[in-house]
């Protein structure tokens, strides 16, 4: 195999896209599916916020391991929180803090194929490199996960959670600059639940009814072992977008899941580089979505279709009340993901979904003091293939251009004159989408002048409650309004499609004290 040449220490071979296991010769829905275990405090710390009062403090150390994906599968190499992928579900309640220290206890090289001409990645950078941030958390910047401020093996960093926030449904995933992709497809994720007593009065399935569900795309090699796609130029491995054919489900491969005949509730992550999920049922099932990605909607929205770009997350109920004894699979457009096996059993199905959830007011445009234009754009090298991807043309090391004021109302508009979806997050706040409407690229090229070409369009029901990611489609404006709440300082804003982030699709921004 060829070697990366010329860069001095970084001599190494860089590892390559080897011969794919074909996993439709697998037998499918012969491995029960994982239940993260829930993280368990180590004890008690003096609160940041108050020296009399103590918090939760949990150690979480990041490890490699070896785990099964498939019954007839060797052991996978993986890197996970706490020896597991994804790691343990921190269950947390609103407005009470927790302390977590986050350790680097993984192996001094990656055995995944760094590019070290990306931004952050440079050889005269270590290989392995970590830094957890709290995806959704009201978090203050100390503890957000700055993807600068990463720590090497042997090293840790304590992160401080208020949870000051509404119940929802957040995840940690690692975040160092310039080798995320390759940390999180490593496996380095896991799920994080807000609860607080407003949904506890409202009586949705709990406890063993209340089940995260984390998808994501890999492939494996002959070996069985995580293969990370890579380009032809093994100077260059990155590549634009990692799409695999392997769907795990809390890490296994065509996993199943028994249940009783009743209603579940579905914490559903998109945790993928780079795939968007498309999820329906067999038997006609439909879901009812109850949450977005930070919180309950207004009220439950009957879908056929569960559609979630990276980073998203839709919390359902499905009923299996109808279907006793049947098995009910999840799919992923046509293709097989998990099997729900319904227990022939009767079961006494107390829950009834509540007609109404969480009133979420709408934030009015007028509230908003600012409104940021902000593009989405692709830079492509000499034979068209995409080379960086940029938000408003300025790489990640630029000066800082958006300085929101604390407790102030923006409107924030991103112009996406590339080809793909883009899923858009913004760290520490809630947002809410306005709309998404089409403009000619081409004159905006010329011009730099949005001409819309089409009517606004309201975002999907099952959207329209609180926010943290919005997928930003092509060729179109799609505008969300937030307010800067929390906490001053810096954080960053970025396209969750990971390959995009690390080449340069994210940017700092900072909240400030008004004048
Ligand atoms: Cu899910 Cu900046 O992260
Ligand atoms: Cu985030
Ligand atoms: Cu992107």
């Amino acid at each position: 195999m060829a070697l990366a040449m010329g860069r001095g220490s970084a001599e190494k071979p860089v590892p390559k896209f080897r011969p794919e296991l074909n996993i439709n010769s697998l037998a499918q829905f012969v491995d029960p599916l994982p239940i993260p275990v829930i993280a368990k405090p180590d004890g008690w710390r003096p609160s940041p916020d108050d020296a009399a009062g103590k918090l939760p403090y949990f150690r979480m150390a990041m490890r490699a391991f070896e785990a099964q994906v498939h019954r007839d599968l060797k052991p996978t190499k993986f890197w996970g929180y706490g020896g597991s992928s994804p790691g343990p579900t921190f269950e947390a309640r609103s407005g009470q803090g927790l302390l977590v220290e986050w350790a680097n206890e993984l192996p001094a090289a990656h055995f995944l194929p760094i590019d070290h001409t990306i931004h952050g990645a440079e050889s005269d950078k270590p290989d392995v490199r970590t830094v957890v941030h709290l995806h959704g958390a009201k978090a203050p910047p100390a503890s957000d996960g700055y993807p600068e401020n990463w720590f090497v093996p042997g090293k840790s960093a304590i992160c401080h959670y208020p949870n000051k926030q509404e119940a929802a449904t957040l995840w940690y995933h690692d975040h160092a600059l310039g080798i995320n992709r390759l940390n999180v497809f490593a496996g380095l994720l896991g799920m994080f639940i807000v609860r607080d007593d407003l949904e506890d009065a409202l009586r949705l399935p709990r406890d063993e009814y209340d089940i995260p569900l984390v998808i994501y795309d890999r492939a494996f090699d002959l070996q069985s072992q995580l293969n990370y796609p890579v380009s032809d130029d093994p100077r260059k491995p990155w590549t634009p977008e990692v799409f695999c054919d392997a769907f795990l489900v809390n890490g296994k491969l065509f996993p199943f899941l028994e249940v009783e005949p009743r209603k579940y509730r579905f914490r559903i992550l998109n945790g993928a580089n780079a795939r968007f999920f498309h999820l329906t049922l067999s038997n006609n099932h439909s879901f009812q979505q109850i949450g977005t990605d930070q919180g309950l909607l207004g009220a439950p929205v009957a879908l056929q279709r569960v559609s979630l770009a990276p980073a998203e997350r839709a919390d359902v109920i499905v009923d299996f009340s109808g279907s006793r004894g049947e098995g009910v699979i999840l799919k992923n457009d046509n293709l097989n993901v998990m099997q729900f096996r319904v227990k022939d059993s009767r079961a006494r199905d107390a829950v009834a979904i509540p007609a109404t959830l969480r009133p979420v007011a709408k934030i009015p445009e007028a509230a908003a003091v600012k409104t940021r234009s902000l593009s989405l754009v692709e830079i492509d090298d000499a034979v068209q293939r995409p080379m960086t991807m940029l938000l408003n043309n300025a790489h990640w090391s630029m000066p800082v251009t958006e300085s929101p004021v604390l407790d102030s109302t923006e409107i924030w508009e991103f112009l996406n004159t590339t080809d793909d979806a883009h899923p858009i997050h913004l760290h520490l706040v809630r947002f809410q989408i306005l709309d998404r409407r089409s403009f000619d690229v081409a004159t905006y090229w010329l011009t730099g002048k949005v001409k819309y070409v089409g009517a606004a369009i309201l975002p999907d029901p099952s959207e329209a409650g609180w926010k943290d990611t919005v997928r930003a489609d092509p060729g179109m404006v799609t505008r969300i309004i937030t307010r800067f709440e929390g906490y001053t300082g810096r954080y960053v804003w970025h396209c969750h499609i990971l390959e995009h982030e690390d080449n340069e699709m994210m940017r700092p921004f900072d909240i400030v004290t008004a004048r």
